[in-house]
């Protein structure tokens, strides 16, 4: 059942994303407000409930007490809407029309400046006919939690509170790139400070927790897997630059670098940029084109670093000198741009799209290796060592059944710590409960032990 919840969330989240990029009666809104329905019909079948309720509390997602881990991810848009109309949470109700959903779906592309109060909104939702969803009050009315203010979650927030959140750290990452692609599209100024900061929340979360960072990593996002791929391979070169003992203040620059790598993808048509098909060749010119629109977009910014305009430059530079935008004789690589392009081709490797599932970490360094001349050698070697087989963040089933995550690569690379998540019969454990098991120690415990499998996507191993 929860993952069915967490299923039915993510498309009306995709929904929305998707009504952002298009015009409201595209087909693609239009099936996701569809797909939305029918999985509701599902729901009010096997519920034999009347009505679906999702709150939202400090920025999460809630269903029956529960917070929602995924869909918070994926649904900033809807949350932050929600915010806005100053309710609690939003009821959809058996009858429900597609009218309705695309209506909702319009107002939440529409709606630009936060309502004075939930009646306003109550009123809003009335005038534009919409019957079937209603908004609810906040939950401190209720339940006395305190409700989420209007600001984004991240906002003024202190380093301290987000040692606490991983979400809050995705969140703001998330929100930080989103903005950063939005505002170079329409050139607009860019706030790099923001992207400064949240490298450093991330820094900082990722010294003590990378493992839960890392799980952010796995959950795909397939409608804005530029915004995506831009905070994984950030988190990845974070992680790395810290294994490799990396002066904070580099580490920092890369990170932000790391965020805006991409940013002349925001130049590029979406239909291009997310096409599933095969690329015409003038097509594949025109991405191609992306790391020098990148530099110059970058270039004409006040607060700009040079690492991150020749990391917008150099990203898809190979060690032997191939690949774009064509490399001038004078031109040196620097450690920092060889990492992102290692951190860029893994992420593309093991990321979910679209169009293809995920590959391995383990078949993805084979990939890697096998394309000679793309890397720098040792920093590959290093990269692999420190990723592991099984990398931190990821759940494996062990060879008697129970699932864990990996919270460390050890010293054997194909023997990792693990945080048991799940016992043999499938029972979950409570946080509190949760407990590490070291198989590169090979004690007794430990050595009749193995890893079965990897499960790659997230919510196979924890719904
Ligand atoms: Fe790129
Ligand atoms: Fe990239």
């Amino acid at each position: 059942m929860d993952k069915q919840i967490n299923d039915v969330i993510i498309l009306l989240c995709k929904g929305i994303s998707n009504r952002r990029l298009y015009f409201p009666n595209h087909p693609k809104v239009i099936s996701y407000a569809k797909d939305f329905r029918k999985e509701l019909a599902v729901f009010f079948e096997m519920s034999e409930k009347e009505e679906f309720f999702i709150g939202i509390i400090d920025g999460h997602f809630i269903f029956n007490g529960q917070r929602l881990f995924g869909p918070t991810v994926v649904g900033r848009q809807l949350i932050q809407f929600m915010e806005m109309l100053q309710c609690g949470g939003v009821s959809f109700r058996k009858g429900l029309t597609i009218e309705d959903i695309s209506t909702f779906m319009d107002l939440t592309d529409g709606l630009k400046t936060s309502l004075k109060s939930l009646q306003e909104a109550r009123e809003l939702f009335k005038q534009r006919g919409i019957h079937a969803i209603t908004l609810a009050g906040h939950y401190s009315d209720q339940t006395g939690i305190d409700a989420p203010d209007n600001k984004r979650p991240w906002e003024g927030q202190e380093i301290g509170g987000f040692l606490q959140s991983p979400t809050l750290v995705y969140q703001a990452l998330f929100d930080v790139v989103t903005r950063a692609h939005g505002d170079a599209a329409y050139n607009r100024e860019l706030d790099i400070d923001s992207a400064r900061s949240v490298s450093e929340f991330m820094l900082r979360f990722t010294q003590s927790n990378f493992a839960d960072v890392m799980q952010y990593i796995h959950y795909p996002d397939y409608d804005s897997y530029t915004i995506g791929h831009s905070v994984r391979v950030s988190s990845i070169a974070v992680f790395l630059g810290m294994k490799m003992g990396w002066p904070e203040e580099s580490i920092l620059a890369m990170g932000t670098a790391a965020l805006l790598h991409d940013i002349g993808k925001s130049k590029i048509l979406s239909e291009i940029l997310y096409k599933t098909g095969s690329l015409s060749d003038d097509e594949f010119r025109l991405i191609q084109e992306h790391p020098r629109v990148g530099s110059e977009l970058l270039l004409a910014q006040k607060e700009v670093s040079p690492l991150d305009i020749a990391a917008a430059w150099g990203h898809h530079l190979r060690y032997d000198g191939r690949g774009y935008p064509q490399k001038p004789a004078w031109a040196v690589r620097s450690s920092p741009i060889a990492l992102l392009q290692i951190c860029d081709v893994f992420e593309a490797l093991t990321a979910i799209r679209p169009y293809k599932q995920a590959m391995d970490p383990q078949h993805a360094f084979s990939v890697m290796i096998a394309d000679k001349g793309a890397f720098h050698p040792s920093l590959l070697s290093v990269f692999i060592s420190f990723i592991g087989i099984y990398p931190p963040g990821t759940y494996v089933e062990l060879s008697d059944g129970r699932i864990g995550m990996v919270t460390g690569v050890g010293k054997i690379i194909d023997r990792p710590q693990v945080k048991i998540t799940r016992l043999y019969d499938g029972t979950r454990l409570v946080k509190e409960d949760q407990y590490d098991i070291d198989l590169g120690a090979m004690d007794r415990t430990s050595l009749s032990l193995k890893v079965k499998r990897l499960l790659l996507n997230y919510l196979d191993a924890e719904q």
